[in-house]
């Protein structure tokens, strides 16, 4: 790896309890290149319940605390992190593969979680309710949940961090953090940062290794009140039907299939600039990537010319290199599911416009690729491809589109472009997902409500709605209070 300015922020133990512990034994690889970059513990099952334990044994004195001392130490963890950005984005550019200018994005986008729960946490509020008798008073208090466990995807290895850390500790919670097994260097540095600013042992843990073993501790532990995950549908099934046992409270964050409609009175250029953002942002590989581009008969051909022409200078290389725009993908299984996507389209009367094949790179490096005649009949118009593929679809009618768009299990992301304003409302309306971007491909910022609905996921993660997730409401009645008059 690239020499660190602080080499102290490379942690590959395990942090529980305030400690780094664990014999590091699980490789953790560059991605671009293979280089071994460091290896971690695996905790397994006792590792993961000593965190929970830690957790516990930490929570009533933070949830005591003073919000005022919750936000003072999410502020210097804040300061910190930015202060050590372009060290955490080579970290995460190591590990992850993505561009080292996306890397230093992502690390920013991470930061911007802490720095407003910092500022939220002063703003947790109850109320005082009208009675049902006059010598009564009702009140609602809104408590910390307990103890979190945030299990966190490869695409994001800081920014799907503090997105659940930063409200779990502002709520007044403490967490146990598991990291994705391709990524957890990133999540180790930001606790390493984490302590330095201050934060009590116990507050924020963790562990390392293998996700089913400690996935199975934190969907069934008893002290464990709310599981939050981003990853796959399939996965958020399984550790909700798990947390069940327990009643644990849920916050899911789940796959997408995102349509990206352009319609004949859209501008052409910004479309293509927003599918661009939309499509390749972390080479394809985001919950909100657009995965079916639909675009109206009549601008059809002229979308496709300036997408491709666009997607021919996406520079293919190693994330560090000058001008590199697309990194690897993050494993073989990867790029075999671009593979089976394309080749399943070809088969049933789809063309290949662009790139469509390994790039000559090798490893798990894929050429951008454009499809276009593509139809709902198609494998990747069901399924989340999660790769630089772009396959476009021909549509004539509004209301035709909307039911294509609407037609999936999920209901993460869409995009639209119009430029006729009362289509806007009534396309809005009509979309059945959880997030949608008018006339604009980059939809993610800390201060909006990110999350889906349908098979997408629960939850919503950032903004004031976020924090809702690590707060309990609890009802008190107070009788014989005697009337106000
Ligand atoms: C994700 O892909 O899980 C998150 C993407 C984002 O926050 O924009």
């Amino acid at each position: 790896m690239r020499p660190l300015i602080d080499a102290d922020l490379l942690q590959n133990q395990s942090y529980i309890g305030g400690s780094f512990v664990g014999e590091p034994r699980l490789a953790v690889t560059n991605p671009s290149t293979g280089e071994l970059l460091a290896q971690v513990p695996d905790v397994g099952s006792a590792g993961a319940e000593e965190a929970v334990d830690a957790a516990a044994t930490a929570l009533p004195g933070w949830a005591g605390t003073t919000a005022k001392n919750r936000s003072a130490l999410l502020r210097r963890w804040f300061d910190l992190i930015v202060g050590s950005r372009t060290d955490l984005a080579t970290v995460l550019t190591s590990e992850q593969g993505k561009p080292f200018a996306e890397a230093l994005g992502e690390i920013d986008y991470a930061a911007s979680y802490v720095e407003f729960y910092a500022e939220e946490a002063k703003r947790i509020s109850g109320e005082v309710l009208a009675a049902h008798r006059a010598d009564a008073r009702i009140m609602v208090l809104r408590q910390p949940v307990g103890v979190v466990a945030a299990i966190t995807p490869w695409n994001f290895p800081a920014a799907m961090v503090t997105r659940k850390v930063a409200p779990a500790l502002a709520a007044g919670c403490t967490v146990v953090l598991k990291p994705a097994p391709e990524t957890p260097l990133t999540a180790l540095a930001l606790a390493e940062l984490a302590r330095r600013a201050g934060l009590p042992a116990g507050v924020l843990n963790v562990v390392t290794g293998d996700a089913i073993a400690i996935g199975q501790v934190l969907t069934t532990h008893r002290d464990i009140r709310l599981v939050g995950f981003t990853g796959s549908t399939e996965v958020g099934k399984i550790l909700m039907r798990q947390a069940a046992g327990t009643v644990k409270k849920v916050a899911l964050e789940l796959g997408g299939n995102a349509p990206f409609i352009v319609f004949e009175d859209a501008d052409i250029e910004a479309a293509v600039e927003g599918a661009i953002v939309s499509k390749f942002r972390n080479m394809g590989q985001t919950c909100v990537c657009t995965n079916r581009i639909y675009v109206h008969d009549s601008v059809h051909d002229a979308f496709v010319a300036r997408l491709t022409d666009r997607m021919r200078s996406l520079q293919v290389g190693d994330g560090f290199a000058e001008g590199v725009m697309q990194g690897p993908l993050v494993n073989e299984a990867a790029v075999q599911k671009v593979e089976a996507h394309i080749a399943d389209a070809v088969q049933k009367g789809a063309a290949v416009k662009l790139g469509g094949r390994r790039h000559p790179r090798g490893g798990t490096f894929f050429e951008p690729t454009v499809l276009t005649g593509v139809t709902g009949e198609m494998t990747l118009a069901r399924e989340e491809t999660f790769g630089p593929l772009a396959p476009v679809f021909r549509f004539i009618d509004e209301d035709e589109v909307i039911v294509a768009a609407n037609a999936t299990d999920t209901g993460l992301a869409a995009y639209f472009y119009s430029q006729n304003a009362a289509r806007l409302f009534r396309v809005m309306e009509r979309l059945q997902y959880g997030m949608v971007g008018v006339n604009t491909g980059m939809i993610s910022t800390e201060l909006a409500p990110f999350g889906g609905i349908k098979e997408s996921g629960n939850s919503r993660e950032g903004s004031q709605y976020g924090i809702n997730e690590f707060l309990d409401m609890k009802y008190v009645c107070v009788g014989g209070v005697g009337s106000a008059s």
